[in-house]
């Protein structure tokens, strides 16, 4: 039995789905359960996660506070850890992001120390490190802007995955062994914002310019830097560009 946290979210949805395709027992951790395969529990109170746990194999944490950028993550790590200590769990496989290190902003801060807390728990683990999904960059920054009569995109080089690319690979993992860090996962190209908020705009039939924002400091330097995207990896295969025209 797998447990997903985070099943109801934007990775945890398609990795749920492509998880039960390959036959697979799978129980998804939500506040509101509302399918067959749902449990309740909360990761922030604990409430509800031995009885989540009992029977579990393996969990895949893609749980986040992403709308409080990550506020309550490394007390629902804790809580989670030392459940699945209890319940004998003998895998734990934690979603990161590349270029954490790289990157000062205070939710990368915070993703490190849950992946030091999946390190030192003593539970065998494997920790994945995905670049920003396509949604994230057009959810967050684009679709946002689409009634403005121009497009603001701060300085940033950016390696945009499909969703379902990185489900996929967590799955896979998810039938292995534990491997401890893995290799990072990213898409196919390395872009910009700018380039990609012009994509945007283009498949949305409109003619509005796109204006860069420089982005001051560290955090600046770091993003144009590259700081979030690993071109060695570039081993994702769908593009900004079908996920935008999906979406038009
Ligand atoms: N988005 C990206 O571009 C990206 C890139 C690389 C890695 N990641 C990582 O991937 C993970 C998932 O991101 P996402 O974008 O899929 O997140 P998301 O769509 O915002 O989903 C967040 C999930 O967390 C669950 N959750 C939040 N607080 C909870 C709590 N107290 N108890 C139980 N469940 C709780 C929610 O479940 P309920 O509301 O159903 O309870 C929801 O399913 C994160 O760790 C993120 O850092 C994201």
């Amino acid at each position: 039995m797998i447990l997903v946290t985070g099943g109801t979210g934007t990775v945890g949805k398609p990795l749920v789905e492509n998880l039960s395709k390959r036959g697979l027992q799978v129980r998804v951790l939500t506040r509101n359960p509302k399918r067959a395969n749902d449990i309740a529990g909360d990761l922030t109170t604990g409430n509800g996660l031995a009885t989540a746990l009992v029977g579990v194999t393996t969990i895949v944490h893609c749980a986040s506070d992403t709308k409080r950028f990550g506020k309550t993550d490394v007390e629902q790590a804790r809580n989670l850890l030392t459940a699945a200590k209890s319940a004998g769990v003998d895998h734990f496989i934690y979603i990161s992001i590349v270029g954490i290190e790289k990157i000062p902003m205070p939710y990368y801060r915070i993703k490190l120390e849950v992946e030091k807390l999946v390190e030192d728990s003593g539970i065998p683990f494997t920790i994945l490190r995905a670049t920003q999904f396509h949604d994230l960059v057009g959810t967050m920054l684009l679709e946002p802007q689409r009634k403005l009569p121009f497009v603001i995109a701060p300085g940033a080089q950016i390696q945009p995955i499909e969703v379902t690319e990185v489900a996929d690979r967590l799955a896979e993992l998810a039938v292995q062994a534990p491997q401890g860090r893995v290799a990072d996962i990213g898409g196919p190209t390395v872009t910009t914002l700018k380039d990609m908020a012009k994509t945007y705009v283009e498949i949305q039939g409109k003619k509005k310019p796109v204006l860069g924002l420089r982005v001051p400091g560290k955090l600046g330097k770091a993003l144009r830097a590259g700081g979030l995207t690993c071109p060695e990896q570039a081993v994702g295969t769908g593009t900004f560009a079908e996920w935008a025209r999906a979406r038009n």
